[in-house]
């Protein structure tokens, strides 16, 4: 990556880093010393800069929190072998942020806006990218409406953050889901493709639901009759019945486009497994359960990373498959993915841009 825009950068007189405890911390919670800043003033992305992490002055009039003009994407960054600063397949998260924006009526954002964005922002925050196993430095690149017009039309100005987290694991357990029969988190031609705050705002309240019942996610079904398996509210969904690998088609537009999903496809193809990208009910779920052909079912996510589904409930049943997975398939994925983020496998796909 080379630099050719001129990122004005003002670091914080200290830094918080000294305060945290990079053994135990909640995802999410603990915020780098930096953010990356850059506004569209409705004809040119302007004045890129590095400022200290905090809060940005805005009208309450903006249509990002009265309309939902607004998106983000969630990546990480590792350290390889020899410490250098290393990111997991920025350009991906770079395109289905404009896929979003583009879903939204919102502008794009150019290449090196967001790459060098990037690379500012991890040059003065590269002591908060965490080292030990299955840490990274989560990045949340986000964008959102600034008009300060409350007529319903798409904004003409919009702004731009990078800001980052250090994180462990999202999820520390295995997971219980609720495949819901109720709501719905994406119709045919609605946004479920699209990676907006909208999505994330309409599941709060089942997800809630699904977490009094003891529940750590909500497993969404199609819109339509509540049968097709989509994705949970983040991540996408694997499924292995016998030696093959099942993972719900994203042809519709009501899944999530997962870049997780994607590398974990192909890894799998890499190495010859057996793959199905399609339609998968749940009722096909539970009959492979009860024929005992049912060995692992999982998410993927950037923040959840591989995280194995042991508890599947479904209108008063439940698939519970905490003793009969051996989670072999799942624990290598997890693995391989792991070890190529920080170097200690060969990087085949080029998955890794250093900045
Ligand atoms: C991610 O995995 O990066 C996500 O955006 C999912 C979630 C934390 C909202």
């Amino acid at each position: 990556m080379e630099m050719t825009l001129d990122i004005a950068v003002e670091t914080s007189s200290t830094s918080r880093i000294a305060e945290v405890d990079f053994n135990n911390i909640q995802f999410g919670r603990v915020f780098s010393d930096h953010q990356f800043i850059v506004d569209f003033d409705g004809e040119h992305w302007i004045n890129p800069r590095v400022v200290p992490y905090g809060k940005i002055a805005m009208s309450p009039a903006i249509s990002a929190i009265h309309y939902g003009q607004s998106i983000f994407e969630g990546m990480k960054a590792f350290k390889d072998k020899e410490g250098n600063p290393q990111l997991f397949r920025p350009l991906d998260n770079w395109k289905r942020l404009n896929r979003s924006a583009q879903r939204m009526g919102m502008q794009e954002i150019p290449e090196e806006f967001f790459m060098e964005g990037l690379r500012a922002l991890l040059t003065v925050d590269s002591d908060w990218i965490p080292t030990s196993a299955g840490s990274a430095l989560y990045l949340r690149p986000c964008m959102f409406a600034t008009d300060d017009f409350i007529g319903v039309r798409p904004s003409s100005t919009y702004t731009f953050v990078i800001f980052s987290c250090p994180v462990g694991a999202y999820y520390s357990q295995p997971l219980k889901v609720k495949a819901e029969t109720h709501y719905i988190r994406a119709a045919e031609g609605g946004t479920g493709n699209a990676k907006c705050a909208g999505n994330y705002g309409s599941v709060m309240l089942p997800t809630r639901i699904a977490q009094e019942e003891g529940f750590n996610q909500v497993m969404w079904l199609d819109a339509d009759k509540h049968e097709m398996i989509e994705e949970t509210g983040t991540t996408n969904l694997f499924i292995r019945i016998d030696d093959t690998l099942i993972t719900p088609s994203t042809s519709r537009g009501t899944i999530l486009e997962g870049i997780t999903r994607d590398s974990v496809l192909t890894l799998a193809k890499s190495w010859n497994w057996k793959i199905e990208i399609r339609d998968i009910g749940i009722h096909e779920l539970f009959e492979a359960y009860r024929a005992g052909t049912l060995k692992e079912v999982f998410a993927a996510g950037t923040a959840a990373t591989i995280a194995q589904i042991e508890v599947i409930h479904y209108e008063g049943e439940e698939i519970r498959l905490g003793g009969l997975a051996t989670w072999e398939w799942s624990h290598l994925l997890k693995n391989t993915l792991e070890q190529i983020k920080i170097g200690q496998i060969a990087d085949d796909f080029d998955w890794m841009t250093r900045i």
